[in-house]
């Protein structure tokens, strides 16, 4: 029997017919009030998650525990954050698994952090650096909100410093100058395992690829994802919507070999190119 609904977890109420939704504590007495009306807390707590409640006003909202995804939309943001059709994508290029460990650069509001946390489970760990000391205590909260404190050590760290963790099975690098971490990234990885960035323009991928390649990268693929959501109504047709978010930025990934025989070890060169944050 699936766990019931309590207090001090968060829930996920989904108005069904506008497709809003609100994340929301779950505290003794409290309640939460939307345009149509309450819904008081207590009225949620011993539900199962798929429940119906109905504000003051007759108004339904179906009541869920957050998805991983619903986690990262949802954090109090203070940068742009990694979109769903983009963390699938580097996921899986990162072949992130339970256990693992894996690093990160360019925490900013942690959104990436925490969907990272998930999938190393509790027995893996997540080392996310940022320049941004008052970027880091914002993403600890909304890394804490979502339950994986205990998964994610966070640190101050400027890209082009040596990272304080070695050996780590994958790396992810979101910051407007990847190429300037690259080379410290490379030797904090384990041989033979993957790297993936995202950056926003083409001179900044320019940059990126170039390094990588300096750094001992291969099999470096790039791409971009488009999503575009498809509306199904049973009485006007069914055809893609006119709005979509037409871009968010290109994706990268490759794996580190070891120098050859006889190659020199990779030199770590920085290569400029325009920043974004
Ligand atoms: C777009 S945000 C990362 C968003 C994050 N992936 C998420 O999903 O919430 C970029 C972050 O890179 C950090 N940053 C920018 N330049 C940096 C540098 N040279 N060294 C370290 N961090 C840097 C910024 O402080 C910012 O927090």
């Amino acid at each position: 029997m699936a766990e019931l609904l309590g207090y001090g977890e968060d829930v996920l109420l989904v108005e069904e017919a506008r497709g809003r939704t609100f994340l929301v504590r779950l505290e003794e007495g409290k309640e939460f009030h939307t345009h149509r009306g309450g819904i008081p807390h207590d009225a949620i707590a011993g539900l199962p998650e798929g429940s119906t409640v109905l504000t003051h006003t007759g108004h339904p909202f179906v009541v869920f525990r957050p998805l991983v995804g619903d986690r990262m939309f949802k954090v109090k943001r203070r940068t742009q954050i990694v979109y769903p059709k983009d963390a699938g994508w580097i996921v899986l290029a990162l072949d992130l698994r339970p256990g693992a460990r894996v690093l990160e650069m360019g925490t900013g509001s942690g959104a990436m952090t925490i969907l990272l946390a998930q999938l190393v489970g509790p027995t893996g760990r997540v080392y996310t650096f940022d320049r941004s000391a008052e970027f880091l205590e914002n993403a600890r909260l909304n890394i804490a909100r979502a339950g994986y404190a205990g998964r994610v050590e966070a640190g101050l760290l400027t890209a082009g410093e040596a990272f304080p963790v070695r050996g780590v099975d994958a790396v992810f690098l979101d910051l407007p100058s990847p190429w300037e971490a690259i080379p410290a990234a490379g030797e904090a990885l384990a041989p033979g395992r993957p790297l993936a960035l995202l950056v926003p323009t083409a001179e900044q991928l320019k940059a990126s690829v170039g390094a990588l390649q300096g750094a001992g990268f291969v099999r470096i693929e790039v791409v971009e994802i488009l999503e575009r959501p498809i509306l199904v109504r049973q009485r006007e047709g069914v055809r893609p919507s006119e709005r979509m978010t037409a871009f968010t930025g290109y994706l990268v990934a490759g794996r580190l070999r070891l120098p050859p025989p006889g190659e020199r070890p990779p030199a770590s060169g920085p290569l400029g190119a325009g920043s974004s944050e």
